[in-house]
């Protein structure tokens, strides 16, 4: 099996449910699950923990060149771990996700990134790891297996994550989604469905509903694999 055959690549924006919903559907298929904006969000901390802004290129560069980065593929273990510091609450502070975009928009880190995924879905004691973030299914695995994209109406997305924040208000929880997913957005494109990839829409679907929705998703695509002409 290559390693793009182990990835469950599952991209989408913030407050789409990705985060939740890939946690479980991991779980219940006995998966590994990596959060990749994880990743890309210890590297902000360490900027920013260095005094330094994620705007200032080189900053980021050299933080993800001595960056030691360990997180786990255990869909109920989400430890992020810096070093020697745990930054899993740190990395969730709204500083850190105001800052985050100006590390996405490094290229060389996000090859180097995309190549400590790689590394760790190859290497990973599950039969399949459901990979989140925002260009699994594009860049990082293209010839996965599975690939969805995860999406919601804007709206509905912003309150989701006022939700999710003790004391939000909405209206600067969205504007401040609004900002990122402008940002983000324009270094890879997660709000369209490359070719290939099936779009499961969450607007009008509860959890367990959008759970459903994937796992059916990753259920057709096993069939697919069975079909006695695959692979011709
Ligand atoms: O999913 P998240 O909000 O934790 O992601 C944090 C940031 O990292 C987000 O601003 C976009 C970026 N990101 C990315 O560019 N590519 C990924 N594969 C995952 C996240």
């Amino acid at each position: 099996m290559t390693s793009a055959e182990k990835f469950v690549a599952i991209d989408g924006p913030a407050g789409s449910g990705k985060s939740s919903v890939s946690k479980e559907v991991a779980r219940r298929l006995a998966y590994g699950y990596l959060d990749t904006g994880a990743a890309y969000r210890a590297l902000a901390w360490l900027v920013l923990e260095r005094g330094g802004d994620t705007a200032d290129a080189d900053a980021v560069r050299s933080a993800a060149s001595d960056v030691r980065l360990t997180q786990r593929l255990d869909p109920d273990d989400r430890r992020v771990v810096v070093g020697e510091v745990d930054v899993t609450d740190a990395i969730r502070d709204p500083r850190v996700s105001a800052a985050v975009s100006g590390v996405a928009r490094v290229p060389e880190v996000r090859v180097g990134v995309n190549e400590m995924f790689r590394r760790m879905v190859a290497d990973a004691d599950y039969p399949a790891v459901v990979v989140e973030g925002r260009d699994i299914t594009t860049v990082v695995a293209p010839d996965a297996p599975v690939r969805i994209l995860l999406t919601a109406a804007p709206e509905v997305r912003a309150a989701r994550r006022a939700g999710e924040l003790v004391g939000a208000d909405q209206a600067s929880v969205a504007e401040a989604m609004r900002k990122r997913d402008a940002s983000d957005s324009s270094v890879v494109d997660f709000l369209n469905a490359a070719p290939g990839v099936d779009v499961v829409d969450s607007t009008h679907l509860d959890f367990p509903q959008t759970v459903a929705a994937v796992l059916a998703v990753i259920e057709r695509s096993r069939d697919a694999d069975k079909e006695p002409n695959h692979g011709r």
